[in-house]
């Protein structure tokens, strides 16, 4: 745990790993996030006071996985009257097999892309997010991710992930217990391997992003275009 097991290999990663458990992972994805990514208080803090009324504020998930959390905005959003249109993407055609089968609002959409697609195609959106995407990412990647979030959000970028220590790894091992027949507790655990501490993420990020603690366990990388600072 001094280090991050950057060599370690997510199963859900393989492209040849058990379909019967992938979609069961997405599927536990949605109370896995519900109860320990701290989704709700990002978006009270973070992501409500920027929505309207009146016209629709957009937001970019980058690898959404199954999409539960684009789901969950939108429901979020719906409940408090305000106009949300999220886009989820993921490069994996399994997720976005998966999460476009699912039943969903007609303020969300999904497809098949990374975020340098989307810059290619000059889109832009009000929010960019992503969830546990980080620790998969290599240290290029991950300084792509941030650069292409600056190009596509005009207002708010917010990359949570997972804070790598001991306790959160304990924790896990054990909360993880009753996910069974998916990839969930191995990956979960290995994902723990592989997440940042907050002096490490704070080393990798680029000037204009802060690294804040958001939850016992997660972290939250931050780059707001017009409060650089901030
Ligand atoms: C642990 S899953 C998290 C899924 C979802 N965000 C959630 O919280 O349930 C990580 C996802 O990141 C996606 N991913 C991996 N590399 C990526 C990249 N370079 N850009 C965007 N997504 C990526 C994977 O396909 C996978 O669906």
């Amino acid at each position: 745990m001094r280090r991050r097991a950057v060599d370690a290999v997510e199963m859900m990663d393989l492209p040849d790993c058990d379909p019967a458990k992938l979609e069961l992972t997405y599927r536990q994805f949605e109370l896995v996030n519900r109860l320990f990514s701290g989704w709700r208080r990002l978006y009270c803090r973070e992501i409500r006071p920027l929505l309207s009324r009146d016209s629709a504020t957009t937001l970019l998930d980058v690898g959404c996985g199954g999409g539960d959390l684009a789901r969950q905005l939108a429901h979020w959003s719906g409940r408090d009257k305000l106009l949300l249109d999220v886009t989820g993407i993921d490069p994996d055609a399994r997720a976005y097999s998966y999460a476009s089968r699912r039943p969903h609002h007609v303020s969300v959409r999904f497809r098949q892309a990374d975020s340098s697609d989307l810059v290619r195609e000059g889109r832009r959106f009000d929010v960019v997010i992503s969830n546990h995407v980080i620790h998969h990412l290599l240290p290029a990647e991950l300084a792509q991710l941030l650069t292409d979030s600056q190009v596509l959000a005009r207002r708010l970028s917010l990359h949570n992930d997972l804070r790598r220590n001991l306790a959160a790894y304990a924790l896990f091992s054990l909360a993880a217990l009753p996910f069974r027949g998916s990839f969930i507790r191995a990956d979960g655990l290995t994902s723990i391997r592989r997440s940042y501490t907050l002096a490490e993420l704070t080393a990798a990020a680029p000037p204009g992003w802060r690294v804040a603690r958001h939850s016992p366990f997660h972290q939250v990388l931050i780059h707001r275009p017009d409060h650089p600072d901030d």
